[in-house]
């Protein structure tokens, strides 16, 4: 079909174009027939315009129009003219004007959409991944895919500004046995031998740096087949970024830089430097979380000291075993009833913990279940540890360390739901997480892991507790944490073999499994390799802040749902059986 190429876009025109003769190419986003008058508004990514075909001023474009249907493509030429009086649209750019059509053009038909191409609807998310280019229409996830770009283009900018290189690194990778699944590809040149896609650039750049690049960056897709949570995709973008001869703070000092930059850019807010940090330790003991949402305040009190003499066996015995008794204020809320209490009692046993300990703050101290178990002494001080009023109501768990404070770390944030803490327009808060532990148990393997990933180095101080006490040895390994969510995550890495030959150890890694995995790692390490660290944006995470969303699919272009599926092309499929025969692959029934 012929058509004429646009002169403006359709967000475009205003007032001082009153009297040009133009043309537009766009989308039927709603069209209103009056009978006499038909009203289009044509709409493109750049906004939307209302056209005008009237009988009088064209009968052929006004006959044609009254075909049109919402979603058709179409091209029109017209005179631009002072919207009549009243008809104003002062929420349209282009509201002050509108286009009387003297030549329409209809490019391309269009049927109906399953839903409509509007900001606000409640169609169910299925339905538009399954139509994704036409949710894609909607102007929401447009914006966002813009603000994304923009995203881009900032770090782009500030990492070329500040001598970084962007280099590629291979998609297809050796397969690692640490941190998430890989997914796998399956060779057909080498029979039963397979690619992994990376989980991230990780080793690549510590080679690049062994290389001599010096400053590295790369916009790069990541691949783990984990369990999807509501902040997680099977394929993620990250910004990654390696440095040679550097420290925690030369780190930090180029992440703040490009942070202070996102949050002038695009929220316009000054973001004040250094950021905060808090140690793994104290974000857990106060925040129950190695990413704590500093949006509201509602802090966690260890409450060991109180009751280190205590009677009350189920307390005696979380001190004797080293584990902690935790506790958290909730204001207001001496008032909640039984059902209230029996409700948020179930949401912590969900996340493993035994029961709940409630006491009501009274005029005449504490009312509680246990209050019988306490001396007067304990019930005072508890009372001033927390800070507690008339009125208010006070939680206290008690367990294993992290796994106590983690379960309340999960109720703080529930209290703030439930109590509508988080403000719409809170400012955002940003901190650094930092002295991870570098070694995780996992009571089902009865093993060591790696926390962050097995290239980590210990604090130097504390290598020597490797051998002997794991637990006690922290990481020079840190997070940057955006209003609750880990937006990236890095570390100071180890460079030297010895060391990383250690870390295998203590990690259970045997001297042939270190070798066959990571032999070329450990390789490049003898051939002088500059102490390095960096860090990884978990760039989605970041651009689903920035823009306002809680779904990271709302900042994705082609999202799979939480159960790794693409709706749109329905994937993953079934493939034939030559080519798994070509890969000599048989699939088990
Ligand atoms: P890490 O595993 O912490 O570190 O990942 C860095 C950041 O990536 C984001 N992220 C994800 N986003 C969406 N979906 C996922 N499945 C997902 N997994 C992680 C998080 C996280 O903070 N190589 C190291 C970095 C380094 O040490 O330099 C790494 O990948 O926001």
């Amino acid at each position: 079909m012929q058509f004429k190429r646009r002169t403006h876009t359709c967000g475009e025109l205003r007032e001082t174009n009153i009297g040009e003769t133009v043309t537009l190419n766009g989308w039927v986003n709603t069209r209103r027939d009056l009978g006499g008058l038909i009203f289009i508004d044509i709409r493109d990514r750049y906004g939307i315009t209302q056209i005008v075909f009237e009988p009088t001023f064209n009968a052929e474009a006004h006959r044609l129009a009254k075909e049109l249907r919402n979603e058709y493509v179409i091209s029109v030429e017209g005179i631009v003219r002072k919207r009549p009086a009243d008809t104003d649209n002062a929420e349209l750019p282009t509201g002050h004007i509108d286009i009387m059509a003297n030549k329409l053009i209809i490019l391309n038909e269009a049927k109906t959409p399953p839903f409509p191409i509007e900001d606000e609807i409640d169609t169910h998310e299925e339905t538009r991944l399954k139509y994704r280019y036409l949710d894609l229409r909607r102007s929401k996830l447009q914006k966002n895919l813009l603000l994304r770009h923009k995203m881009y283009m900032l770090a782009r900018k500030y990492f070329d500004a500040n001598d970084f290189v962007e280099v590629e690194t291979p998609v297809l990778m050796k397969s690692t046995p640490e941190g998430a699944r890989d997914f796998l590809v399956p060779s057909r040149l080498h029979k039963g031998k397979f690619y992994a896609l990376p989980q991230s650039p990780q080793q690549y750049k510590q080679l690049l740096m062994i290389s001599g690049l010096d400053k590295y960056f790369q916009i790069v897709k990541c691949f783990r087949d984990e369990d999807l949570r509501a902040d997680r995709q099977p394929e993620f973008t990250q910004i990654d970024v390696e440095m040679s001869f550097v420290n925690q703070e030369d780190v930090f000092e180029t992440v703040e830089g490009l942070m202070r930059l996102m949050f002038k850019e695009i929220w316009n807010k000054e973001l004040q430097l250094p950021l905060p940090r808090l140690s793994f330790d104290e974000a857990m003991e106060k925040y129950g979380s190695d990413k704590p949402d500093l949006r509201f305040n509602l802090e966690m009190v260890t409450l060991n000291n109180v009751f280190v003499n205590t009677n009350f066996k189920v307390f005696k015995d979380q001190i004797e075993s080293n584990g902690i008794i935790t506790g958290l204020l909730a204001p207001g809320c001496g008032e909640y009833t039984r059902n209230q209490l029996d409700v948020l009692t179930d949401f912590v046993k969900k996340l493993g913990a035994g029961g709940l300990i409630w006491m009501r703050v009274k005029e005449d101290g504490l009312d509680a279940p246990i209050a019988k178990f306490l001396s007067d002494e304990e019930k005072l001080n508890i009372i001033s540890k927390l800070s507690a009023k008339t009125g208010d109501l006070i939680f206290i768990l008690s367990g294993a360390k992290l796994k106590a404070l983690n379960i309340m770390g999960a109720l703080r944030l529930e209290m703030a739901r439930r109590l509508e803490l988080i403000k719409k327009d809170a400012q955002p808060q940003l901190l650094w997480v930092t002295d991870f532990p570098l070694f995780e148990w996992d009571d089902e393997t009865k093993r060591y892991f790696a926390m962050h990933h097995p290239f980590t180095s210990p604090r130097i101080e504390d290598v020597q507790y490797m051998e002997s006490e794991p637990g006690k040895v922290h990481a020079r390994a840190y997070d940057l944490v955006l209003n609750g969510s880990e937006i990236a995550g890095g570390s100071i890495r180890i460079h030297s073999a010895e060391l990383q030959a250690k870390m295998f150890k203590a990690l259970g890694i045997s001297d042939e499994e270190a070798e066959s995995k990571f032999g070329f790692l450990m390789k490049a390490f003898q051939y002088g390799a500059p102490p390095h660290g960096g860090i990884a944006f978990g760039f989605d995470r970041m651009a689903m802040i920035f823009a306002g969303e809680s779904s990271i699919r709302d900042v994705i272009a082609f999202p799979k749902t939480a159960s790794a599926v693409s709706l749109m092309d329905d994937c993953p499929s079934e493939v034939s059986e030559a080519q798994l025969t070509e890969l000599y692959i048989r699939v088990r029934k």
